[in-house]
């Protein structure tokens, strides 16, 4: 049987170059859709999956996400006097039990891998979740239950994957796989960023993953790749063929929150699933309209 997962792993410490200048002096992971932080969807998605401890790889200038998951006593004091109930439970139940989230820092930005590396110490011998934040999945079972579940089914690695148009291959890392049309793809090789002439498919893998910790032993070379960074999907190639490795084609439907484009229609999405928004999401969608009409 599978070991279970109790940990994941949220790297946060990334500049968020493409979504300046909001994320100059606020980190992007704190940028909201509706009402919530991008941090809170996702950390909210691990505890559903029965995720019990939740790693924050941070970094200069994110000090807004530690304050986000602390108790804030003048604040509530307000709300309870003020008998403002329904705000009050929206600023407390989120937070995990005391404890459970823990902090570790990314002195440069290195990259994604380099991210997850630095949280090594705090993961130990067993596998564990990554959630990037900036991934948003709306629709579906929370996506990495999905993830925790297949991996449950499978063992080894798994990893959240989707359709991408063949020209936008070189934004993300695709698979090479036997059975691209199947729900879990077997991975028989990983390419970051390819070019869409030497793409071997168009399944991508996004920000959700289950992985064993040997992955540590290959970030711990530091190779650079793609872009000049350490790349996560290099030490995940590595892997293939040690062990069980699948992409899982999730139900729901991601949103890249790290692009403008993204988070807006992130925002629209949300707001139309939520009772109390869907009338004046419809509503903002028309005066929309009628703008770029006149
Ligand atoms: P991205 O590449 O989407 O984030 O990484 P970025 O580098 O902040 O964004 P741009 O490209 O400059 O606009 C995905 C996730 O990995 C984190 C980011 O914070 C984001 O949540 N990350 C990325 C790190 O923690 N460290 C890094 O060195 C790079």
């Amino acid at each position: 049987m599978a070991h279970p997962v109790r940990k994941a792993v949220f790297p946060v410490a990334g500049l968020g170059t493409r979504f300046l200048p909001a994320t100059k002096a606020m980190p992007k992971e704190m940028l909201t859709v509706v009402d919530k932080p991008l941090i809170q969807y996702a950390i909210e998605e691990a505890a559903a999956a029965g995720i019990e401890e939740f790693i924050l790889v941070t970094g200069r200038g994110k000090q807004a996400l530690e304050d986000h998951f602390d108790r804030a006593p003048e604040l509530e004091g307000v709300l309870e006097t003020r008998g403002k109930s329904d705000a009050l439970a929206s600023i407390r139940d989120y937070i995990p039990a005391d404890g459970a989230v823990k902090y570790v820092r990314q002195p440069t930005a290195l990259g994604l891998g380099h991210a997850i590396w630095c949280a090594r110490h705090l993961i130990g011998d067993e596998p564990f979740a990554i959630l990037s934040p900036d991934d948003m999945v709306i629709g579906g079972a929370p996506c990495m239950k999905q993830l925790v579940e297949a991996h449950e089914e499978t063992g080894g690695n798994v990893v959240a994957v989707m359709d991408v148009p063949r020209e936008e291959t070189s934004r993300y890392g695709i698979l090479d796989t036997p059975n691209a049309e199947d729900r879990l793809a077997i991975i028989e090789g990983l390419v970051e960023k390819p070019a869409p002439e030497d793409a071997p498919s168009t399944l991508s893998v996004i920000g959700r993953y289950v992985l064993l910790p040997e992955v540590f032993s290959h970030l711990d070379r530091h190779e650079t790749g793609a872009g000049g960074e350490i790349q996560l999907t290099d030490a995940m190639a590595h892997m293939i063929g040690k062990a069980p490795f699948h992409g899982l084609r999730f139900e729901g439907t991601r949103f890249d929150c790290g692009t403008k484009e993204g988070w807006l229609a992130a925002n629209l999405s949300q707001a139309m699933l939520r009772p109390d928004m869907r009338a004046g999401a419809e509503a903002a969608i028309a005066a929309a309209q009628s703008i770029r009409e006149n």
